[in-house]
Order: structure tokens, then C-alpha cells, then sequence
């Protein structure tokens, strides 16, 4: 098993800070982290898969053993082909682990040889999502203390234009 580093996969739409403390923390642990941006077709996206890479790129910058990548396409084919074996994924509130016993049940189904690593929320993050984050800041609430000052940028510039 190639447990030289982990692959962080998330729509991360926008990253926050909880996502940021979960690789901080995971680095701890593996000496690199790979941020994969993918889609998650079960979500509308508000962000482009470029504005997402750009924004954990810039948000993440000083930060040593962290690659960020995106990547269209099934988790499993990238895990293939770059010859990753390990997947990191957050656990945050009870409510998420229907979703993540099944996605990681099905990845496993079709990919047998990787694993995926459960890392829990920080209790300080516990409420945090990125459709949280969205909806405070799309109805004039301050959520500079859950995301990063690359995201509030992006963020303001995408309802400038709306
Ligand atoms: O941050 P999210 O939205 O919970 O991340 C979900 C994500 C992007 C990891 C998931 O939707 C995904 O793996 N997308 C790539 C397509 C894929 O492999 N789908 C099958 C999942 S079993």
C-alpha cells in the first residue's frame, strides 16, 4: 500500500477553513496531501472547476506537502491512473454517513485496492459546509471567518455579476 499520500477529492464549492483544517491535520499524519477538485454530479455547482482549483491554489499557498489538482471524471479512474491507493474524506454531523458509507462502499466496489481514511470534523467546524457558507454570504451575512480571503474575493465577484 502506497500510504505516501493521501488524495483529498471534494467538490469544494467553495473550500473553507474546515476543509483546510482536515488537511492541515491530515498532514500530520501522511507526508503529502493531493486536493483533487472533481464534480460531484449530485450537486449545482456555483463556482467553475477552474475558479475552484484557483481559489484552494491560492488559498493553500504556504502550505508545505499540499498538490492541488481538478480532475473530470470518476474518483476511481483517477486513484487508477496516477496510482494513488489512499482517500481522504471528513466526517462531519451523523447526517453524513449514509452518503460517504455509500460512496466509499461503491469506490471499494470498483476499485478494490484503495482505501479511504474517515478523518473526524473539528468541533470548532462541526456546522460548517459550503452551501452554508453561500447562503449566509448570498444574504449579506460576514463568513470571512469560515473561509479563506481568496474565497471571499471570488465570492464577491460572482454576485457582483449576478
Ligand atoms: O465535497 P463533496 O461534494 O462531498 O465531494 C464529492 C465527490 C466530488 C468526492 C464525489 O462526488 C466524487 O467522487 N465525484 C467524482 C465522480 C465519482 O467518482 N462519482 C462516484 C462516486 S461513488
Amino acid at each position: 500500500m502506497n500510504s505516501g499520500f493521501i488524495v483529498y477529492p471534494g467538490s469544494f464549492d467553495p473550500i473553507t477553513y474546515g476543509h483546510i483544517d482536515l488537511i492541515e491535520r491530515a498532514l500530520r499524519i501522511f507526508p503529502r496531501v493531493h486536493v483533487v477538485v472533481m464534480e460531484n454530479p449530485r450537486k449545482t455547482s456555483l463556482f467553475t472547476l477552474d475558479e475552484k482549483y484557483e481559489m484552494i491554489d491560492e488559498s493553500l499557498k504556504g502550505l508545505e506537502g499540499v498538490t492541488v489538482e481538478k480532475w473530470e471524471g470518476l474518483l476511481v479512474d483517477y486513484m487508477r491512473q496516477t496510482g494513488a491507493r489512499v482517500v481522504l474524506r471528513g466526517l462531519r454531523a451523523f447526517s453524513d454517513f449514509d452518503y460517504e458509507f455509500q460512496m466509499a462502499l461503491a469506490n471499494k466496489y470498483m476499485c478494490p485496492e484503495i482505501e479511504i481514511v474517515f478523518l473526524m470534523t473539528n468541533v470548532k467546524y462541526h456546522f460548517l459546509s459550503s452551501s452554508l457558507v453561500k447562503e449566509i454570504f448570498q444574504m449579506g451575512g460576514d463568513v470571512s471567518r469560515w473561509v479563506p480571503p481568496p474565497v471571499l474575493r471570488y465570492l464577491e465577484k460572482k454576485l457582483a455579476k449576478k
